[in-house]
């Protein structure tokens, strides 16, 4: 979760240029906005395809359990990413993303900041940045035992939809990921800085 460019090599520098690209394109948009983005897009897509996926993984290991047992084994790693991401999400939508929109709130009514239980925001966000590490990891793990999503010769329709739908999952799930990690959370962090700088200043 970075913006930070100090350290050299291709893959840190293609991760910078396009953390500045985000940047770029949401500048003007208000971290209510981002956050309306994030759910309504990334969360909204993360649900809907953990239930279909589920089901689709059970119509597979039905028909190819016998001649595909890593199915049972990839199917395993998909539930518990699944159960992960069922309560990452709603701890982002229940406790950190009301948070931010209530201190942009108070900063934009130039109202004093009631402040959260949670001391500052970088705590939950720390959290969420480590819950998006160990995705990344179930996500590897995914890719890897499913041959980068490349169905046997000879697979049938509902395996080769299983592995395209979760091709297009880790993918939702690394944008996600990414708008979070470096853009919508450093934004967050810069503003209750300035909040917290501002009722030093007035002494509200
Ligand atoms: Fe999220
Ligand atoms: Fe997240």
């Amino acid at each position: 979760m970075s913006l930070d460019s100090s350290k050299s090599g291709p893959e840190t520098k293609t991760a910078h240029e396009s953390a500045v690209r985000l940047s770029e394109t949401w500048s003007c948009q208000t971290l209510a906005n981002l956050m309306n983005h994030v759910v309504e897009s990334h969360h909204v897509f993360c649900r809907r395809e953990v239930a279909r996926l589920g089901l689709l993984f059970m119509e597979v290991i039905k028909k190819h359990e016998n001649t595909h047992p890593e199915l049972k084994r990839l199917q395993a790693l998909f539930f518990k990413l699944s159960n992960e991401l069922s309560s990452h999400l709603l701890k982002e939508e229940q406790t950190l993303f009301p948070y931010i929109a209530r201190v942009e709130g108070a900063v934009a009514r130039k109202e004093p900041v009631s402040w959260p239980p949670f001391g500052t925001v970088e705590n939950p966000i720390r959290m969420m940045v480590l819950e998006h590490d160990q995705t990344d990891g179930d996500l590897k793990a995914i890719n890897k035992l499913s041959d980068d999503y490349t169905p046997p010769s000879g697979a049938c329709a509902s395996y080769t939809a299983l592995y395209d739908g979760l091709r297009a999952f880790e993918q939702d799930m690394r944008e996600h990921i990414h708008f979070e990690n470096d853009l919508l959370f450093p934004r967050a962090i810069a503003m209750e800085e300035e909040a917290c700088v501002r009722r030093k200043q007035t002494g509200a």
